[in-house]
């Protein structure tokens, strides 16, 4: 299917959402996002709503 979005959960990792899409920030800004998006799921990032990659140093491992 064409402009299907997908999500997909890493190991350990973050939400990879892959598509196009609008993100609605607490502020009420709204943002497109296409390619690969990357969510936090470990609580760790500094840059939430987005992984930074700070689960590497974790031992967050949930499926
Ligand atoms: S999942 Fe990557 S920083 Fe939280």
């Amino acid at each position: 299917m064409e402009n299907e979005l997908k999500i997909k959960v890493v190991k350990g990792g973050p939400y990879v959402v892959s598509g196009e899409f609008k993100m609605i920030l607490p502020t009420k800004e709204e943002k497109m996002m296409s390619g690969n998006t990357f969510f936090c799921r470990c609580g760790k990032s500094k840059n939430k709503p987005f992984c930074d990659g700070a689960h590497k140093g974790t031992n967050f491992d949930e499926e």
